[in-house]
């Protein structure tokens, strides 16, 4: 079967759905493939931390209805270490800016519901999704859906289907510089069903490791662990988990953790990937097709939001106006933030992970950073605007 778009899209996963949602306010079609089923996509918790450019843009699209009124807004966060809770104030040293919880799955829900109700096409559950003609300007996805085969032919494609995507790979040896770092560390995170210990996000330093206390909701409460980086979850049962976080969370003053039901459990590697150009004739990469950060920095989701914003608007100046300059610059516009976003995720990592092979060296480096960070403005203000996220430009 044959279909035409202006757009094919790979992925739902919060780029794709966000560039498609993007296009169609300017009146420009899009199909999104995506081989996961909708309830699949929507139950993957992952990130939680929206930056305060990812929420105006949401809230500027016709987006913001539940986010405004379920969204929790932020103006600080803890930085724990050697027992004492040092609070960086967001909001005070960036003129006002603030982070917002909000929870991937959410922004999935209100992106998905948003493009069906504007009967946007979206196809689940595809399977072997091929881009052809990608070095031309009539490149085709080939795909199948319940067992039969489709043929969309488009006028650019958008590979927004994540690090284990096809559209990167599609891409011919060679063209790409790769860069990969693989950090020692990884993280055993846990959704649960208790009120958070704490109003802000505690990001704790501890000899026996790293510990991020972060929230969905005043009822669900979202914590991180750092773990050896090919750990196995079954070597964390439940009653080891929150014995671990009480150590490495514990304060001079009594504070207390309250513990409760675990409903979900993962485990997530620490790496930085880039892949540059994000751009191959008419195939363009976004979010994590084309970059992943590690997870200290909470940025990766408003990194993909960012890259779509971007491809949307040089998308529609080509064809709303024909004007080919955005689409050329589009890379190159990206990258620069992905960079500034590796380096600070990079930054936030390294100085709040423990080093298990550590002979004192590093933990001395890292203790001498966070007390910089906390107790000097420039440091402190340094932290927080690249926390809050930095404009869209
Ligand atoms: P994905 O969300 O990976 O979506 C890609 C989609 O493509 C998926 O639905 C996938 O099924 C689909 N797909 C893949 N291959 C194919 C194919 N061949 N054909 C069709 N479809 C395909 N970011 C933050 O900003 N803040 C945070 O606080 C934060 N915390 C995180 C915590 C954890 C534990 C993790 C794992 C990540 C976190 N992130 C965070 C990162 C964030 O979740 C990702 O950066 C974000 O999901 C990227 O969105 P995406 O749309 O680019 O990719
Ligand atoms: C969350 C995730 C992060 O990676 C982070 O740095 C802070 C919070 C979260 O899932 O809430």
């Amino acid at each position: 079967m044959n279909e035409k778009t202006q757009v094919g899209i790979i992925g739902a996963g919060p780029a794709g759905l966000l560039l498609s949602h993007l296009l169609h306010l300017q009146g420009i079609d899009s199909v999104i493939l995506e081989a996961r089923s909708r309830k699949y996509v929507e139950d993957r918790v992952r990130a939680g931390v929206l930056e305060q450019g990812t929420v105006d843009l949401l809230c500027d699209t016709g987006l913001g209805d539940r986010l405004r009124r379920e969204g929790l807004v932020h103006q600080g966060i803890e930085l724990r270490f050697d027992g004492r809770s040092h609070r960086i104030a967001l909001s005070d040293l960036t003129g006002g800016r603030s982070i917002w919880i909000y929870g991937q799955r959410e922004v999935v829900k209100d992106l998905i519901d948003a493009r069906l109700e504007a009967n946007g096409s979206i196809l689940f559950e595809v399977d072997d999704v091929k881009l052809s003609g990608i070095d031309s300007s009539s490149p085709v996805l080939n795909y199948q859906k319940d067992g039969r085969d489709y043929e969309l032919n488009c006028d650019f494609i958008a590979g927004c289907d994540g690090f284990h995507g096809v559209s990167r790979k599609s891409i011919p040896a060679g063209v790409l510089r790769t860069y990969h770092h693989v950090y020692p560390f990884g993280w055993l995170g846990i959704l649960v069903a208790v009120p958070p210990s704490t109003e802000e996000l505690i990001y704790a330093y501890h000899e026996r490791g790293f510990a991020l206390h972060s929230l969905r909701s005043p009822e669900i409460s979202r914590l991180y662990l750092q773990v050896e980086p090919g750990e196995d979850s079954n070597n964390w049962p439940d009653d080891r988990i929150w014995q671990e976080l009480s150590i490495r969370m514990a304060t001079d003053d009594g504070w207390t953790l309250k513990t409760g039901p675990i409903l979900e459990k993962g485990i997530t590697p620490m790496q930085s990937f880039v892949v540059e150009p994000m751009q191959y004739g008419s195939l363009f990469l976004a979010g994590d097709a084309a970059h992943i950060v590690p997870a200290t920095g909470a940025k990766g989701l408003n990194l993909a939001v960012h890259d779509v914003h971007k491809l949307a608007e040089a998308l529609i100046a080509w064809f709303s106006r024909g004007t080919e300059e955005l689409l050329k610059q589009y890379s190159a516009n990206c990258l620069d933030r992905v960079w500034r976003v590796q380096d600070f995720s990079s930054f936030m990592s390294l100085m709040l992970h423990r080093y298990f092979d550590d002979d004192g060296f590093r933990g001395r480096l890292q203790r001498a950073q966070l007390k910089y960070v906390c107790s000097s403005d420039a440091a402190s203000r340094s932290l927080a605007e690249n926390y809050v996220g930095l404009p869209h430009v």
